[in-house]
């Protein structure tokens, strides 16, 4: 399990997605979809994407009572994804709840991940707005151990931090890392990036990679530099 570079489709409109996904003929992919996309094109881009064959990493961080995540997830079960993800701050109840609805009758499922704290949450705002008064890394380690007692996959997080997930949630437990970006290319609004081989010598099982292929000149020869140099 793991080891594969997925793409971050952060495009605008479902036409923008399929000229990009066009220029790769017949290699299969793995993609993931936000929010916008999600909300702007409904289930028929998720089903459209799977009918080209490829995987998708639905990123839409589910976050309710347990029994609404339940509910939400069965429907998100059926569309055939590879892997969603919930907030680990709706608690170990919200996270089984989660696996349970996703669940299918023959006992498979995509894959559940978790996210933390959102790096765009600094200590000072955790401290103020949210009344969490512990440090931030700690508050990390704890919400991937609870995903982790939950029953879940793993957890989104800096390919910085992979060691010390695997270190404490053990290395079956998956690290799915953003931030990643080419030794010679252009970092832009990413704070502290890891190349993709330096994701793979750390330990990252699954780099999030948005611009540095979307927004290349030539985004097939991109893909295929980042996935020898993650996967070799
Ligand atoms: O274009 P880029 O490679 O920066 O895209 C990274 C993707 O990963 C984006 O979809 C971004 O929203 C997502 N992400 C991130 N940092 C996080 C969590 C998600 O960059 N901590």
């Amino acid at each position: 399990m793991g080891k594969d570079v997925i793409i971050a489709c952060d495009f605008d409109s479902k036409a923008e997605l399929i000229k990009f996904l066009d220029k790769f003929e017949d290699e299969s992919l793995y993609l993931k979809v936000g929010m916008e996309l999600f909300y702007a094109e409904g289930p028929a881009i998720i089903k459209e994407i799977k009918s080209r064959g490829h995987k998708i990493f639905l990123d839409l961080k589910l976050h309710d009572i347990p029994t609404t995540v339940m509910k939400a997830m069965k429907v998100l079960s059926e569309l055939d994804v590879d892997m969603c993800n919930v907030h680990a701050a709706g608690t170990i109840a919200m996270m089984e709840a989660a696996i349970k609805g996703l669940t299918k009758a023959d006992g498979t499922r995509p894959l559940l991940i978790a996210v933390t704290q959102l790096t765009s949450t600094s200590q000072e705002r955790m401290t103020e707005d949210l009344l969490i008064d512990r440090k931030i890394d700690e508050v990390v380690s704890h919400y991937a151990m609870n995903a982790k007692k939950a029953g879940l996959d793993g957890i989104v997080c800096s390919p910085l931090e992979a060691g010390k997930v695997h270190a404490e949630c053990g290395s079956e437990f998956l690290t799915i890392t953003p931030g990643v970006r080419f030794a010679d290319g252009e970092v832009g609004d990413q704070v502290r990036v890891m190349t993709p081989a330096q994701a793979r010598e750390i330990g990252s099982d699954y780099i999030v990679v948005g611009r540095p292929i979307t927004q290349a000149p030539d985004p097939v020869a991109a893909y295929k530099r980042c996935v020898s140099e993650f996967v070799g």
